[in-house]
């Protein structure tokens, strides 16, 4: 009988050495190699084998998506969970993963889904206070609070379920593997079995992913080579506004964007998130225009705010909150050189209102008259948006879905818009200001000191 092969394993990074070592050859942990066996991969019978089949006639009715129930959501996964599939939702601690996922459990499980939500991370009672909350009670939900994977694949076996959601993947360990729970080597290896149980069972799977500040999913980024989809579920702690985005999906476009915000009772689907962003507006103030921006394929209006005081210091401060800090100063540079604006020893204070994040070109020009509005202390009109990337010469320049995010200024009742002058003619109720320079633009919204 052969000898079987081993090799060493890393606990740290799952980096794989053919003799032991003091230190990882790969990530240079030390005392991190273990040995484990590699076991010889075993594949079907020759006799058993699926026969090849014409394209057109792959059966496609098991992969129909499943809708979530939640709008905001479905968008995003373009249709629901597909059977089978497995579906990553990351985020940072807090954001609310776990208050998402109970509600996308209690909606499916209201349209007939048998759902298995399995807590890793709280006690079953925590989870129930939390449905309670959230108003989720539904009667085929079921609940289990366990970190073993053999358990959590056994209660598989039991109750059978249409959707699984695993909270979190970090909290789920096989004792098989040997290495400490939440390690790297643990995580993948638990991710691996249950996308195996998942196409295996055509149940869908939804892991979530604690992911740390610097935006890397907590140990491996290697999970989101397993999954078919990769969410990602934003926003900051000081506001109520949460994004959720598709950074991979198998099943569709990753270009949409859901927009939430979280209640009291949960998180509450913001269909019109544009009028959300400006319902705090304030009319008449220096230094604040509007960017109709796009995010994904949605337009997303945008406030934008610049605050110039003389500065008292040698190195004047400049400050972006929601916005690039490296476009901002690149636009002063830009306003320093190009247009009689002068900023030169002033502080520099600019932010994106609402939690909003806006780093494309295409908010360059509202971000560039907000600025020369506060330091001329001169109001750009109420109705006005912006809308051109500035280049360094200080020329204006169309940016890419111009047309969508006029249809929205209109939408939201704007009356007119600064344009480039290759830029299409803007829709009925939107008067254009074409200028084809920073300095004009400037000099047409009378900011002119
Ligand atoms: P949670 O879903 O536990 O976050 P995660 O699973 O991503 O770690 O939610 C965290 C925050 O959301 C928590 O600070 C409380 C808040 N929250 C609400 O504001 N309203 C609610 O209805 C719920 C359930 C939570
Ligand atoms: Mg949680």
């Amino acid at each position: 009988m052969a000898r079987q092969r081993v090799e060493f394993r890393c606990d740290e990074c799952g980096g794989a050495a053919p003799r032991w070592a003091g230190q990882c050859p790969v990530c240079g942990a030390w005392n991190a190699l273990h040995e484990v066996a590699i076991a010889a991969p075993s594949i079907a019978p020759i006799h058993q084998l699926t026969p090849a089949t014409p394209l057109a006639d792959v059966d496609m009715a098991q992969w129909k998506a499943r809708p979530t129930g939640i709008d905001e959501l479905d968008r995003v996964l373009s249709g629901g969970l597909v059977p089978g599939s497995v579906t990553l939702l990351g985020g940072e601690p807090g954001v609310g993963k776990s208050t998402l996922l109970t509600q996308v459990a209690a909606q499916m499980a209201h349209r007939g889904a048998k759902v298995l939500y399995v807590s890793a991370e709280e006690s079953s009672q925590q989870v129930r206070l939390r449905a309670e909350r959230l108003d989720a009670i539904a009667p085929p939900l079921w609940l289990a609070s366990e970190t073993a994977l053999p358990h959590l694949i056994a209660h598989l076996d039991a109750v059978r379920p249409d959707v699984v959601i695993v909270d979190s993947i970090q909290s789920v360990h096989d004792p098989e593997l040997g290495s400490a729970p939440g390690s790297v080597v643990q995580v993948r290896e638990c991710a691996h079995r249950l996308v195996r149980q998942a196409k295996g069972r055509g149940v869908a799977v939804v892991l979530v992913g604690h992911v740390t500040k610097d935006g890397g999913l907590a140990g491996p980024r290697v999970l989101e080579h397993v999954v078919d989809t990769v969410l990602s579920f934003e926003g900051d702690h000081h506001h109520a506004l949460r994004l959720v985005r598709a950074l991979k999906h198998r099943f569709g476009s990753t270009n949409e964007v859901g927009v939430f915000e979280m209640a009291d009772h949960g998180l509450v689907p913001v269909p019109d998130a544009s009028a959300l962003f400006l319902a705090d507006r304030r009319p008449g103030v220096p230094g604040s225009t509007v960017a109709p921006a796009i995010d994904g394929h949605r337009p997303l209006l945008v406030e934008v705010q610049a605050l110039t005081i003389k500065s008292t210091l040698p190195m004047p401060r400049r400050s972006a909150q929601g916005l690039d800090g490296g476009r901002l100063a690149f636009l002063l540079a830009v306003l320093e050189r190009r247009t009689n604006v002068g900023i030169g020893g002033h502080d520099v204070f600019a932010l994106a209102v609402g939690g909003a994040r806006v780093v494309e070109p295409g908010a360059d020009l509202a971000l560039a008259l907000a600025v020369a509005s506060s330091a001329a202390d001169v109001a750009l009109p109420d109705d006005l948006v912006a809308c051109a990337e500035v280049g360094l010469g200080g020329e204006l320049r169309q940016v890419g879905q111009t047309s969508r995010r006029l249809s929205e200024a209109a939408r939201l009742g704007f009356r007119r818009v600064l344009l480039p002058p290759s830029a299409p003619e803007p829709p009925a109720g939107l008067t254009a200001w074409r200028a084809a320079t920073l300095q004009s633009a400037i000099a047409l919204a009378g900011l002119e000191p």
